[in-house]
């Protein structure tokens, strides 16, 4: 895919488009909400950021973004080590990041529209529910689960079924998060968000729905391609 912007795409813009350019904007103090409605070399002039420089990190950006989908069938072909491998550094690895950048768009957006969109009040509560229990959850999997659980390939473990009901506990971790997600989807109708949104505000909508899309893979991986071979 080629890369969209060039220096006169408004900054709005490319956060519509491309919502975690927010993340650079920010660092950068152009202020990509309100005021984004200028193009993006009158905007680094204005902060005397580099231009050059700049474009290179939304390449970045994008490139990162797309790079590809998830190729499902490559991983049930693949040993289990490699799986866990692929799920900390392409899912963990990410979220983790994602939800500490996203935290503060959450905030901002229910503390500045919660008055006149309460459902932005609901969608802080459901994300800070979703995060502290993804953040436990992947710790879990990290430090404890997934390293018994590949110690089951040896034919000699014990503990065969305690390590069973620690993934049983995994799966209904899944469910909740998955329910958490739901319940954001309700509440914000489907990410559709009001004509009069603001840029932070259609940017949080964007990001949660490819935040629940990247659960869904992620969680896929584990449920029904990695703990299945450990519990027939
Ligand atoms: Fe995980
Ligand atoms: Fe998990």
């Amino acid at each position: 895919m080629t890369f969209p912007f060039n220096e006169n795409t408004l900054v709005k813009d490319i956060v519509n488009i491309m919502p975690k350019a927010a993340d650079l904007f920010k660092k950068k103090r152009i202020d990509y909400c309100c005021g984004g409605g200028i193009p993006l070399i009158h905007a680094a002039q204005e902060r005397k950021v580099d231009l050059e420089e700049l474009m290179k990190e939304l390449t970045y950006i994008y490139e990162a973004e797309n790079h590809g989908k998830e190729d499902l069938k490559v991983w049930t072909d693949s040993d289990s080590i490699t799986i866990v491998q692929h799920i900390q550094e392409r899912y963990h690895e990410p979220l983790k990041e994602e939800l500490t950048n996203l935290s503060p768009y959450v905030t901002k957006v229910a503390r500045v529209h919660g008055g006149n969109h309460p459902e932005l009040l609901k969608v802080h509560e459901l994300f800070f529910h979703f995060k502290r229990e993804m953040l436990e959850h992947t710790i879990k999997e990290e430090e404890q689960v997934f390293p018994l659980l590949l110690s089951l390939n040896k034919p000699n473990v014990e503990n065969r079924d305690q390590i069973i009901a620690q993934i049983h506990e995994l799966e209904k971790e899944h469910d909740v998060t998955g329910y958490l997600l739901k319940q954001l989807r309700v509440v914000t109708s489907d990410y559709q968000f009001p004509e009069d949104a603001c840029n932070t505000f259609r940017l949080v909508y964007k990001r949660l729905e490819k935040l629940e899309e990247e659960t869904f893979m992620h969680v896929h991986l584990e449920n029904n391609i990695l703990f299945p071979r450990y519990l027939d």
